[in-house]
């Protein structure tokens, strides 16, 4: 079986004070009502990681992500935050590739493979992003498109550190914008995306592997996109902002 799994992306939102409520408010929701086989996990800005970890605290199906690293375990980079650095205050997961991280940061497939490698050596779950334009997608090569960025970031990994790796498919045209991608759109990339992990690493890595689905997922259309054979869940921006909703969301496997 495989994991079923709800992510917050938090992104750049939230005071410390929101931070610590909404992590609160989320893990009393999630001990109440979610289901102990699905693994929720909340993406605060890097500054509130450790005060949203303590939430997390005592709840097996709820963990604390990151929502990027960067390739070098340390040194002269300004700003940044290292793999080794996550790990040592208890972060078990971390977002990479994020369309918005690709885009305004410039990230390219090969220093995303780096950054998978920094985190699967401090044994953190890469939850890795992908995703094609709107104009990928109306050109019709949006398919080849997304199996390459996996290729390019993940294809050089052995079958075991593959199999500790998340992929969410976030298509840009839906992120932020309310135009989620329909529940055939979304199935029809995810079981691609498996079969192309199975012809590098055979169907038991493939069937293993959870792929979740983001962009405007939402307590309305969530139960529809999980539904799909070869979805496992989802990873959620705009509304992981709100405990009822990201908790409605987590419910609806
Ligand atoms: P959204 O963002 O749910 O607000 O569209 C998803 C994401 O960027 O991870």
């Amino acid at each position: 079986m495989r994991k079923k799994i709800v992510a917050g992306n938090w992104k750049m939102n939230k005071t410390a004070a929101e931070a610590v409520a909404l992590a609160a408010e989320v893990a009393a929701l999630v001990k109440s009502d979610v289901p102990s086989n699905v693994q929720v996990i909340m993406a605060p800005p890097s500054l509130f990681i450790s005060e949203v970890n303590k939430a997390t605290e005592g709840i097996a199906n709820l963990s604390v992500s990151a929502q990027t690293c960067h390739e070098k375990a340390s040194g002269a980079y300004t700003g940044e935050i290292s793999a080794p650095m996550l790990a040592s205050a208890g972060v078990p997961y971390v977002i990479l590739g994020h369309s918005e991280r690709r885009q305004y940061f410039q990230e390219s497939n090969a220093q995303l493979a780096a950054k998978v490698d920094a985190a699967l050596e401090n044994k953190l779950t890469p939850i890795f992003c992908c995703g094609e334009s709107l104009e990928l997608r109306e050109g019709g090569e949006f398919l080849a498109f997304v199996a390459q960025q996996l290729t390019e970031s993940l294809f050089h990994l052995s079958a075991e550190a593959f199999g500790q790796v998340v992929i969410a498919y976030e298509p840009i045209w839906a992120i932020g914008t309310g135009l989620t991608a329909s529940s055939a759109q979304a199935q029809e990339m995810h079981a691609y995306l498996r079969q192309h992990i199975a012809g590098k690493y055979g169907q038991a890595v493939a069937d293993a592997c959870s792929i979740l689905y983001g962009g405007s997922c939402n307590a309305q259309n969530a139960a529809e996109l999980f539904a799909c054979a070869d979805v496992d869940g989802g990873l959620i921006g705009g509304a992981s902002l709100k405990a009822g909703d990201f908790i409605t969301i987590a419910k609806s496997f």
